[in-house]
């Protein structure tokens, strides 16, 4: 071939001086190496790379969205942390006690004590690197209320913190001139294998040792060019999988669980996969808004549900907390008094501030007053919103240890990619926390096991094999291409057929009979995805597609992802039978503590073959101080009831 392209080689200090020899430039648009590659520019990937690159690794992001404008700009709310500015009484047990109470306790209790502990020592850090958190009066913090919290936790920045700890984050990672390139979209995570001259050993799961981690390959959207990564660390941040659902806080663009699904290729495990929280309050109305998040913030400063009939509804179903309820119990009533005829014109419910003060709503929501002024026209100081619920938070991630450790070595998860922080459900406020926390553990992970696998890693011969494709037969005993880069015909017929049966079977009221409907559709849609008439075009990775269609391919990449992912919510709800947190099964209307304190795994075992297998593993015990804290303080019954 040719060499016709432009080749952007860098090599780190790790890599001694035979890469060079080694590797066949000729055969890639773009070839980049480095110690610790993260995938995903949000918050948990630049968290990682501070601490990556502050542990001596060389770190490359990469991040398929500009930068600075990763899905964590959306998070409104505000990011928890018992510092005890507002309410003395709080510390980091009563944190964890309402986290693993929220998530009805399927969590992994050591990662929510990690989780706590270190919140005020992770806010302590942000507002050193000149996060311009509220503050009251005389200094402190201001800190406010979120749902099913005990006390005032949750530190903000108006209403729109994620975007100020972007802000933050970024200043940090240009300080440290860490390398970012924007609008790459993975399509395949490589291992160490696929780089030797021997290519890929097998099927994933097949070998007696654990294959290594070794890279990606993916496109550069902008530039239509095809890139692969090499490295030693990888750490996956990618976002979750709530835009599998028509209606969603996520933007079209982005959470098509392609996290998980590429882990879950190479071998990786999921698990929790049923659970999706549901945010109470998205946007109804315009048709264009639908699903764009009211912050919980609203609620948090006085805002009150009102249905059609004007009544303060979750009087019925939490009337101690109100509005305030954990986030399933109050999704679920605004979806209850909506099917049962008691919602607005355009399928909502009313949330209302018309009582608070504008300066107030000014203030601490001032987002949210310009996002319903101009999209919806409306003065929310007048005025009420309308509100329903929207897919907004995916529990359910790659199975990691409390050092974000997947089972393939060198593979790392974090952020809403990593799993059993938040249980069946995830309290607010958490989310942008465990970005932090569990950020700053896995870039030192992630370093660290760069700086003990470089001595065997150096001087070994490095190619990149172009044969790792899978050759496969679909039903009908036509090939399939499972491993090469592809695109279907009109990808975004089945991203919304896929969307709209996950919305219909797979929502926030499931039972047997819609689930299984919606697992024979899922199943349909994945053989129709693949069958050789519906690919439109496939090539090599090695192979250079002068015409290439490069948002067609994000599209198909997307699809792929989301089937991986469909499948492992869908079975692992129809396993579930019982009720808990966000996963509610009108069949099975409670709780089941004897059979369900457990939680479910998908696994690609290749000896299985192709089938996604599910098991089931029991929750970890409790140990320690804070078993002893939770026998004192919480009532053996801590589950709810829906009625
Ligand atoms: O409503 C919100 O602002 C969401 C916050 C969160 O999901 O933690």
């Amino acid at each position: 071939m040719v060499c016709r392209y432009k080749v952007n080689i860098h090599i780190p200090n790790s890599l001694n001086s035979t890469f060079l020899n080694c590797i066949n430039v000729d055969e890639f648009q773009v070839y980049r190496s480095c110690d610790v590659l993260i995938i995903g520019g949000g918050s948990a990937g630049l968290r990682a790379a501070i601490e990556a690159h502050d542990a001596g690794a060389q770190v490359l992001i990469i991040s398929k969205s500009k930068r600075g404008d990763p899905h964590t700009v959306l998070a409104r709310g505000g990011i928890n942390a018992a510092l005890g500015t507002m309410d003395p009484e709080d510390n980091w047990m009563v944190h964890a006690a309402d986290t693993l109470k929220e998530g009805e306790f399927l969590a992994d209790y050591e990662k929510v004590e990690i989780l706590c502990k270190n919140a005020p020592d992770t806010v302590n850090e942000l507002v050193e690197w000149g996060a311009r958190f509220h503050r009251e009066e005389d200094g402190r913090l201001t800190q406010r209320f979120f749902g099913a919290h005990t006390y005032r936790r949750t530190v903000f920045y108006e209403d729109w913190t994620g975007q100020e700890m972007i802000r933050v984050l970024m200043n940090q990672v240009q300080k440290r001139k860490i390398e970012i390139i924007d609008n790459v979209y993975i399509t395949k995570l490589l291992k160490s294998s696929d780089f030797s001259k021997e290519g890929p050993k097998g099927g994933s799961g097949a070998d007696t040792e654990p294959e290594m981690i070794g890279g990606a390959l993916g496109i550069n959207i902008e530039k239509k060019e095809i890139v692969v990564f090499k490295c030693n660390s990888l750490i996956l941040g990618a976002g979750g999988y709530t835009r599998v659902y028509s209606v969603s806080s996520s933007r079209i663009f982005e959470n098509y669980g392609e996290g998980m699904a590429l882990a879950y290729e190479v071998g990786a495990d999921l698990v929790d996969m049923e659970m999706v929280q549901f945010h109470p309050t998205g946007m109804v109305w315009p048709e264009k808004a639908l699903g764009i998040l009211a912050t919980e913030a609203i609620r948090g400063e006085g805002g009150i549900l009102l249905n059609s009939k004007g009544e303060r509804f979750m009087k019925k179903y939490d009337p101690e907390r109100m509005e305030l309820g954990p986030r399933d119990v109050v999704a679920r009533a605004n979806y209850n008094e909506i099917v049962d005829g008691r919602g607005k014109e355009h399928g909502g419910v009313w949330l209302d501030v018309t009582h608070l003060s504008k300066e107030k709503i000014l203030d601490r929501l001032p987002t949210m007053y310009k996002q319903f002024k101009e999209i919806d026209g409306i003065d929310i100081s007048k005025e009420k919103m309308e509100v329903g619920p929207t897919a907004h938070y995916s529990m359910g991630g790659v199975v990691v240890d409390t050092k974000c450790r997947t089972k393939i070595k060198g593979l790392f998860a974090v952020g809403e990619v990593m799993s059993q922080i938040h249980g069946a459900n995830r309290l607010g406020g958490n989310s942008l926390l465990d970005t932090m926390v569990f950020g700053k553990i896995v870039g030192g992970e992630a370093a660290k096991f760069f700086n003990e696998s470089r001595d065997k890693t150096d001087g070994k011969t490095e190619k990149l094999s172009s044969s790792s494709s899978t050759i496969q037969l679909d039903t009908n005993g036509q090939k399939i291409f499972k491993d090469k880069i592809f695109v279907v015909n009109n990808p975004v017929k089945f991203r919304d057929e896929l969307q709209d049966l996950m919305k219909l079977n797979a929502g926030i009221i499931r039972d047997e009979t819609k689930l299984k409907a919606g697992l024979k559709s899922v199943l349909q849609l994945n053989e129709e995805f693949y069958s050789k008439d519906n690919i439109t075009k496939e090539f090599k990775p090695s192979d250079i597609d002068d015409d290439m269609d490069a948002e067609n391919i994000v599209l198909t990449y997307q699809v792929k992802s989301s089937l991986v992912v469909c499948e492992a919510i869908i079975k692992s709800a129809l396993m579930r039978q019982e009720s808990r947190g966000a996963h509610y099964r009108s069949d099975f209307p409670k709780i089941d503590e004897e059979k369900w304190a457990c939680n479910i795994y998908c696994s690609s075992s290749s000896e299985f073959g192709e089938e996604m297998v599910l098991f089931k593993h029991n929750v970890k015990e409790i140990k320690g101080e804070l078993a002893d804290f939770l026998s004192t303080h919480v009532k053996a019954e801590h589950h709810r009831e829906f009625e």
